[in-house]
């Protein structure tokens, strides 16, 4: 074990849902990056901006960047998405990343995986985005991290796609889930 290994155990991949240039979900991620507990190392990975549409016909030949997007999270311990809220659902552009993980059935990428969803919304806080998301995952014999429940309302009024706040209450509770996130890991 190499003693960056030996600091951080676990390896955790963090996508962000939005490619808006202020992206307060991006914010989230850089956000968690920085109060992570020193055993997780976060990567936030943008290869999912380069993905094509999810296309089952390409499933025997994968595009690079697809076959790319897979391996680095079967690689990893743990995901971090921050999941816009888009007309009660999620964005398409992270809907597409996590499908391309889902197949084939039975060797899909999301196996074992603890996964910690965290969304910055509109007036609604984007309440409703997660619980459609969620359950799925959970299918795929993986731990979705459920509490505390990250939901931003106005986030990116309160926080920069950087991840700079002067609101403690959303350190606060990204500190939280990064530690219920570490927890999780633990108990596999
Ligand atoms: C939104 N927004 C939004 N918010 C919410 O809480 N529930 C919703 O259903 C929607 N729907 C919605 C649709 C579309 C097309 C857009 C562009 C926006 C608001 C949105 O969640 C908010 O602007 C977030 O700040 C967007 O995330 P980023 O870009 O800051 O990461």
């Amino acid at each position: 074990m190499t003693s960056d290994s030996a600091q951080h155990p676990y390896t955790v991949v963090a996508f962000s849902g939005s490619i808006r240039s202020g992206s307060s979900n991006t914010g989230l991620l850089h956000l968690a990056a920085r109060v992570a507990p020193p055993e997780l190392r976060v990567m936030i990975d943008t290869t999912v901006v380069d993905l094509p549409w999810y296309d089952p016909d390409l499933e025997g030949s994968l595009p690079d960047v697809a076959a790319d997007w897979r391996r680095t999270v079967e690689d990893a311990d743990a995901l971090v998405i921050g999941l816009p809220e888009y007309n009660f659902g999620p964005s398409a552009l992270a809907k597409n990343a996590i499908d391309w993980l889902t197949r084939p059935l039975g060797q899909h990428a999301l196996r074992g995986k603890v996964i910690a969803l965290v969304t910055s919304g509109g007036g609604g806080g984007g309440s409703r985005v997660q619980g459609t998301i969620a359950p799925v995952l959970s299918l795929l014999g993986n731990t979705v991290v459920e509490e505390p429940v990250v939901q931003i309302a106005r986030g990116a009024e309160r926080l920069s796609a950087d991840g700079t706040t002067d609101d403690s209450e959303i350190v606060d509770v990204v500190t939280a889930k990064m530690a219920a996130l570490l927890v999780a890991l633990r108990a596999r």
